[in-house]
């Protein structure tokens, strides 16, 4: 009985939502049809950065990038992250960080995203705590100056323009645009302040990030793809440090559960929130992404779907009062020690106690674009028709 509502339910969603589609995309489209996204332009941290802080700092150490690139590419994890797949999946190639100033090519699409940014601005440096200088805000800046030079640099060169390296200045609008940012917000909280503190301040992290989101729809942007955060009390690098717990403080997973509490709050508060800006953004398409349940789908089943034990991390040494962290080397228990990685990072969930590894990564992405974790429950390539 419920399946039969559902499915009845599913389908007048799926009915009423390709009605309109949102304006830059072809309304004269079929509302089934695919939309063809010239670009995508990507906005968050290090679970989304293609190398951005690796550009803006240090560059990302072996062995990062040793099962797909073969070597280090600014990634945080082995091999390709899920944004990767996303454009995969779409037909576009691997976006380029906007702050690399080598080896680029933005023809479709660039990369706002960078490690250890937050929505809120920091007021800690870089070079004190790792978050990054280039918050949520700034990312919009950094579009800003993106979008307003390249079509510049576009119309100066219109001969070349085919073999241009930049966008057309007319795919602004057509674009995927996609933002997975928020986890460092909770994480810096952790350290901070108590749960009931953090508890209180997500009311204004969703309000700033709602601001920026205004602000990309007032720059032009349209289509608004956007992952909540992850179930951030898994992270192995944090479970491993949990000794005697008492009862209750880890769930039957082995993940913190006022950690995940305080995310799930946050991606209750984003969802409505998104409920809110499509009335208020009246041509925007904005899909909500269930980014928390592909992750603890993925760790709550991990042998089901072939991986091993989801707290095992599969580069670096961590324990309960060490850490070594990826591709680091440190003096353990008066020896020196060096964070490599394991012998088959395809079977491993955890890249290096805090990020994915490719195969988690493909796993995630593959629940994600097909839309069965999405409001509303449209996939990637048909994201751009807009909901009444
Ligand atoms: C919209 O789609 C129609 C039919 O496929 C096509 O003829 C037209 O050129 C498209 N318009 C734009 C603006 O892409
Ligand atoms: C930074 O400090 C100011 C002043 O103490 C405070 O109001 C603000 O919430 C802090 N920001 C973050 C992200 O913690
Ligand atoms: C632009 O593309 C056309 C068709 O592919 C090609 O013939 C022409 O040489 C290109 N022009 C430049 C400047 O690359
Ligand atoms: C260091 O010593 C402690 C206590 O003997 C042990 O539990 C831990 O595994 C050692 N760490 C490493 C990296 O060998
Ligand atoms: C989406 O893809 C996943 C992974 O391939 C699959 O398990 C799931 O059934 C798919 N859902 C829909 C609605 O197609």
């Amino acid at each position: 009985m419920d399946d039969f509502f559902g499915g009845i339910l599913f389908s007048l969603i799926l009915v009423i939502s390709y009605a309109v589609t949102a304006k830059g995309q072809n309304v004269t489209d079929s509302p089934s049809s695919s939309c063809d996204y010239p670009a995508i332009y990507n906005f968050g941290d290090s679970n989304s950065d293609t190398g951005g802080i690796a550009a803006a700092f240090f560059p990302m150490a072996a062995p990062c990038g040793e099962t797909y690139f073969h070597r280090p590419v600014g990634r945080a994890s082995d091999g390709r992250l899920i944004v990767d797949f996303i454009a995969d999946d779409l037909g576009l190639p691997f976006l380029s960080p906007y702050l690399d100033s080598v080896g680029t090519n933005f023809q479709h699409g660039a990369n706002f995203a960078t490690g250890g940014a937050t929505i809120r601005r920091p007021n800690e440096s870089w070079f004190q705590t790792g978050v990054s200088p280039f918050p949520l805000d700034i990312q919009v800046e950094h579009y800003t100056q993106f979008k307003e030079r390249s079509a510049y640099f576009y119309n100066q060169d219109k001969v070349e323009s085919n073999k241009s390296r930049l966008p057309r200045p007319e795919d602004f609008s057509k674009a995927l645009y996609t933002f997975d940012i928020g986890q460092n917000d909770l994480a810096a909280g952790f350290q901070k302040m108590s749960m009931e503190e953090l508890r209180a301040t997500i009311p204004d992290i969703i309000d700033q990030y709602a601001t920026q989101l205004q602000g990309m729809y007032d720059r032009g942007a349209r289509v608004f793809w956007i992952h909540n955060t992850g179930p951030i009390g898994c992270l192995p690098v944090s479970t491993v440090k949990v000794q005697n717990p008492v009862p209750g403080y880890l769930d039957e997973h082995g993940c913190i559960k006022s950690q995940n509490d305080i995310a799930k709050e946050f991606n209750k508060q984003l969802k409505e929130k998104l409920v809110q800006l499509r009335e208020e953004l009246s041509d925007a398409a904005i899909t909500y992404v269930d980014m928390y349940s592909a992750k603890y789908g993925l760790i709550s089943n991990a042998k089901k779907h072939g991986f091993e034990e989801p707290s095992k991390i599969c580069c670096g040494i961590h324990g309960v009062d060490n850490d070594v962290w990826c591709g680091n080397k440190a003096t353990v228990n008066g020896t020196e020690v060096y964070g490599g990685s394991c012998a088959k990072p395809s079977a491993i969930i955890s890249w290096d106690g805090v990020h994915y590894t490719e195969g988690a990564n493909r796993w995630i992405a593959s629940h994600l674009v097909n839309g069965s974790l999405s409001d509303p429950p449209v996939p990637t390539t048909r994201a751009c028709h807009r909901q009444i």
